[in-house]
């Protein structure tokens, strides 16, 4: 008889606000064994974790993540919280893409994402915005692709990269690439948190953006796009 492999289960916690958590994510989280996840995430579950907890850091990330898919493979049932939902710019890739597991070794709980929450907040359709994530590093391949995509007129939801590209940056980056500065730019902040903020501005304002926070930025072109001489 074939055994049934052992699965990993990765559970979004949503963006921030006990509020947003589903009731599968706490399921799956009280019947856990062991749960890794960041500090917040952790925090966030505090009532319903039975078991052990491990916390995540980005220094610890490899080999907590190859620890909990070993002990998933002998049988312990463990779950990974992460923020948002786990298979956009989450936890999912990061075992995805470090081939420790296959997709039929995971059990994914989807969580409500921040971009969800963005879109909700700002009243927009999404179905036609473009995503972009930074939060892995931002190459000169996925910036291009960026700056065509607004000079092309469609929506974009992006997650910054804190650090190296972070919004000021990104404005600066699109009005260089000839941009028009009075494009609409929004920046949603800690959303769903206390201390959710939304500003909204143009692409010439960007610049100005200090952002610290967890922020998603919007980006709304008016089709106007300087030409290469002006
Ligand atoms: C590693 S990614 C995780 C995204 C997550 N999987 C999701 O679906 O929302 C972390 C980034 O998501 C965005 N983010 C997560 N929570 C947020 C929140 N409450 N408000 C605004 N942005 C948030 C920020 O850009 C942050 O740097």
């Amino acid at each position: 008889m074939q055994q049934t492999l052992a699965k990993l289960n990765i559970v979004g916690a949503g963006p921030g606000s006990p509020d947003y958590i589903t009731p599968a994510a706490k399921k799956a989280v009280q019947e856990a064994q062991i749960v890794f996840g960041a500090e917040r995430n952790l925090q966030l579950f505090r009532g319903d974790i039975k078991g052990e907890t491990v916390a995540l850091t980005a220094k610890n990330m490899d080999t907590a993540l190859k620890s909990a898919v070993e002990l998933a493979q002998k049988g312990k049932n463990v779950v990974l919280v992460c923020t948002g939902d786990p298979g956009f710019s989450g936890l999912l890739k990061s075992v995805l893409d470090r081939e420790l597991v296959k997709p039929d070794q995971v059990n994914v709980v989807a969580g409500v994402s921040s971009l969800q929450v963005c879109a909700a907040r700002l009243g927009m359709s999404w179905d036609n915005v473009r995503l972009f994530s930074f939060h892995e590093g931002a190459t000169m391949e996925k910036k291009t692709e960026l700056a065509s995509t607004v000079k092309n007129g469609k929506e974009v939801m992006l997650l910054p990269d804190p650090k190296a590209f972070p919004p000021k940056k990104i404005a600066s980056y699109l009005i260089k690439k000839g941009v028009d500065k009075k494009t609409e730019v929004w920046l949603c902040e800690n959303l769903t948190q206390n201390n959710e903020h939304i500003t909204a501005g143009t692409l010439r304002d960007a610049l100005e953006f200090d952002s610290q926070s967890l922020c998603i930025m919007v980006i709304k072109p008016t089709g106007k796009v300087k030409t290469e001489n002006g």
